[in-house]
């Protein structure tokens, strides 16, 4: 349970509140390669943190994140024209390029220089895996572009789906660090795979543990023939939900980073990026694709009641819906806009929602009394992570898991055998 304050401290994210700032401090997904394919390309809306922005490739290829009220009186620059280099309102045809210089006023008398004394809103991006990232906080405090592993791969190696939730970001990330609710939310009747282990021990023992980079969580089942199945997921600071997911079966393969990037206090971005450390990802592998509407909200929504099928409920699975996608989001949206946290009663099995929540509430305290939050890189040989990692393995009864991976502290600065890294090394 939080108080009503803590509540709204954690969950405000506009320009200028507290959990805003700490969130200005990192590089954040802001939308999809796709939505922008080539050079001169119409523009496109972009939603972040409370601001409304325009994105926009232009003719070099260069990005531009740009405020999408121009400067002169304040037209929509999505109705913009892409051309020569540079994005024109259609109104007067002020004309910005992608570091929001003004660079043409042309209804102003021609000798003006009016234009040189503007600058427009801004803000820079970095291209990775299919995903345009972007830093909205203060220029001098720009941190360099963190180097996760799933940045690094190949870009066929990687995936990516987009969706809106409509709800605030907290209650999508919140059900990344809750291991329990895969035996019931997520659960098919009939499923093979890991469902059995997940429903022959529905209250996993939960441990937690505070790292530079977040909150690491392991929960553990027991399984039979004296083993243990230990899932390790990892919350990255501030809104990455890496999770063992999306794995084919008998491969050495990556995992899935659920993100949810608020775009104002009551929707956000759920970005599912995911990665193969040895062969390019087929296409079919994708299916949540499938789920989604061009314009990146669900076909399955609160509207429709996620298309539930009672008969399938009673059947088959545990909630009537199709997809993992779905489940959650109708698990965190029925929640309401912005769940008030005072009115919950947690029990054992949400020790790892609240290991999550005590980090982010003390970071964004600490950052109110001056102190500079964590897992914000400004050294080159700090850019490196191999202690972000998780996995769902079947493990002897007795080996912890900490034996079992032993690249997983920071201080083993040990590259993890199975990375992509690790494996380019040893072929070369
Ligand atoms: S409002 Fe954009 S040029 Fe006038
Ligand atoms: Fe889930």
């Amino acid at each position: 349970m939080l108080s009503r304050e803590d509540n709204e401290l954690i969950t405000q994210t506009d320009a200028g509140t507290p959990m805003g700032n700490l969130m200005r401090r990192y590089w954040l997904p802001a939308l999809l390669s796709e939505e922008i394919s080539a050079p001169d390309c119409a523009p496109v809306r972009v939603k972040l943190l409370g601001e409304d922005l325009v994105a926009f490739r232009d003719t070099q290829g260069r990005i531009g994140l740009v405020g999408e009220h121009c400067a002169h009186r304040g037209t929509s620059l999505f109705y913009g024209r892409n051309e020569e280099c540079g994005l024109r309102c259609v109104y007067h045809g002020w004309k910005y390029d992608v570091e929001g210089n003004v660079v043409d006023t042309p209804a102003e008398p021609g000798a003006s220089d009016y234009k040189k004394k503007l600058r427009h809103t801004a803000y820079p991006t970095h291209e990775t895996g299919g995903v345009i990232y972007t830093y909205l906080g203060a220029k001098e405090k720009q941190p360099l572009f963190p180097n996760y592993e799933w940045t690094q791969v190949p870009l066929e190696f990687t995936y990516v789906t987009k969706g809106l939730l409509e709800c605030n970001y907290l209650q999508g990330l919140e059900g990344e660090c809750d291991s329990s609710h895969l035996s019931f939310l997520h659960r098919a009747f009939n499923r093979d795979g890991n469902q059995p282990l997940y429903q022959a021990d529905s209250s996993p023992v939960y441990e937690t543990e505070d790292t530079d980079f977040g909150v690491r969580l392991i929960a553990t089942r027991q399984a039979p023939d004296q083993q243990q199945y230990v899932r390790v997921s990892s919350f990255v600071m501030p809104v990455y939900g890496c999770v063992p997911a999306g794995r084919a079966a008998g491969e050495l393969d990556g995992y899935e980073i659920h993100t949810y990037v608020p775009a104002d206090d009551t929707h956000c971005w759920r970005y599912d990026m995911g990665f193969r450390r040895g062969r390019a990802v087929r296409d079919d592998e994708v299916h949540r694709r499938k789920q989604i509407n061009p314009d990146y909200t669900r076909i399955r929504n609160a509207r429709n009641h996620y298309l539930q099928d009672r008969q399938i409920q009673k059947t088959q699975t545990f909630t009537g819906i199709q997809d993992f996608l779905n489940h959650d989001a109708c698990a965190t949206e029925s929640m309401g806009a912005i769940f008030d946290r005072s009115k919950e009663h947690l029990g054992v099995s949400d020790k790892a929602v609240i290991a999550v929540r005590k980090y982010l509430l003390t970071t964004v305290k600490e950052l109110q009394h001056g102190k500079e939050p964590p897992h914000i890189v400004y050294q080159a040989k700090k850019n490196w992570f191999p202690h972000i990692d998780c996995f769902a393995d079947l493990l002897p009864e007795k080996m912890t898991w900490q034996q079992h991976f032993d690249y997983l502290t920071e201080a083993a600065q040990k590259e993890n055998p199975a990375s992509f890294a690790a494996q380019r090394k040893a072929a070369s």
